[in-house]
């Protein structure tokens, strides 16, 4: 069998990150990536019709949507999306969502009023598409009891306190919208570029589905790491050498795009959401937290920072397992993977390299 993600397959020159990118572009294995992609258009659960496909929340079902794969519980839906969903990744999530509620706030500034409750009869709607855990929307539900709220996900929610006012939906976001249009006031997308085949159009078909005044929030990552002047760190490919989570990093962007994930999405949503005629008031946020505590100082913003990173470091050791599949998936061999997940726990454990995570954050109203 080959091994698409091997080092030896990559080029022996060293890579900045837009060449990691070229890289990408010219991997030796992209008649691999199209033959792969394709089989997502094949799996779904949606019929033709343009109505709602409400799938009830079982056992069972979510059994159905998950299947083992190196390990771990990975959907069953799509090809494309292969980081796990099961209860470990769900504990993750959780945590995650913790960590970025401190980060960039519970709600966008003007959700309370598109959200007031004005008219009787007609309750305002919220959308949460890749909703993973459902962390985010069940507080929102509990926040808004007023509103109705759908969770969108490759894997149905299964949660015995389901609030009354939330419904969970088994979908592929990449099949298209359509059967929303003109459905909501407010939707929320939160890191789920990496099962997006297409995120301008999926921003495009968002800009469709909200109402008159309706809002939209997204928040993405690159999967890239940048040093303490804010300057991408760059990986060579071509050699096995530190920096180790960077070196982690750009394997798994390989493997995402390979797999037809939209990485670019954070860099980009911002122009692209500016694209669009129907939204206005754009607020573009670039959230730039410490991968671990590394930060020196005492006043009160390093030490928000390094609580900001700790929490960081945690969420990432979770991440070199939940990206395992991933790279198991992709060829890359067992025993590459673990050394270099040594390495980068090494790396970590040490904090003393100065990275940041970068997240891009956006919010808009519809006119
Ligand atoms: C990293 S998790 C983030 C979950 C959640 N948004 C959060 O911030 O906690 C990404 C989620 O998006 C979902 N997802 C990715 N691609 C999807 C697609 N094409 N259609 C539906 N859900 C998708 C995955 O199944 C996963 O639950």
């Amino acid at each position: 069998m080959n091994y698409p993600l091997d080092p030896e397959n990559f080029p022996k020159e060293d890579a900045d990150s837009e060449s990691v990118y070229t890289c990408l572009s010219s991997n030796p294995f992209q008649s691999y990536a199209s033959s792969r992609t394709s089989v997502s258009d094949r799996s779904s659960d949606r019929s033709s019709s343009p109505t709602l496909s409400v799938i009830s929340i079982t056992s069972s079902v979510r059994e159905q949507a998950i299947a083992n794969e190196h390990g771990r519980g990975i959907n069953t839906h799509s090809e494309i999306y292969r980081l796990p969903a099961d209860a470990e990744e769900v504990e993750r999530l959780n945590v995650q969502h913790a960590m970025l509620k401190e980060i960039m706030g519970k709600y966008p500034r003007p959700l309370a009023e598109v959200l007031v409750d004005d008219i009787p009869g007609e309750p305002k709607t919220i959308l949460d598409l890749g909703c993973g855990s459902g962390s985010w929307i069940f507080e929102a539900a509990a926040d808004f009891p007023h509103c109705e709220l759908v969770a969108v996900d490759l894997v149905p929610l299964q949660n015995l306190g389901m609030p009354s006012n939330c419904r969970s939906e088994r979908d592929d976001i990449n099949l298209g919208l359509e059967h929303y249009y003109g459905s909501f006031n407010f939707v929320h997308t939160r890191l789920i570029c990496t099962g997006i085949k297409d995120y301008a159009r999926l921003i495009d078909q968002i800009s469709q589905v909200l109402r008159p005044g309706g809002l939209v929030e997204m928040l993405e990552f690159g999967f890239q790491l940048y040093d303490r002047n804010k300057q991408l760190v760059t990986v060579s490919l071509g050699s096995y050498e530190p920096p180790w989570f960077p070196r982690f990093m750009a394997l798994i962007c390989i493997a995402v795009s390979v797999r037809g994930g939209c990485l670019d999405a954070s860099g980009k949503l911002y122009s692209w959401v500016k694209e669009i005629p129907a939204f206005t008031d754009i607020v573009h946020t670039r959230h730039w937290v410490p991968w671990s505590p590394w930060l020196e100082g005492t006043d009160p913003e390093t030490k928000r920072l390094n609580a900001l990173g700790a929490l960081m470091s945690e969420d990432i050791k979770q991440f070199l397992k939940s990206g395992r599949p991933l790279l198991l998936g992709s060829g890359l061999p067992e025993s590459h993977i673990d050394e270099l997940t040594l390495r980068c726990l090494r790396e970590i454990e040490e904090g003393r390299t100065p990275y940041y995570i970068l997240l891009e954050h956006v919010y808009a109203r519809h006119r």
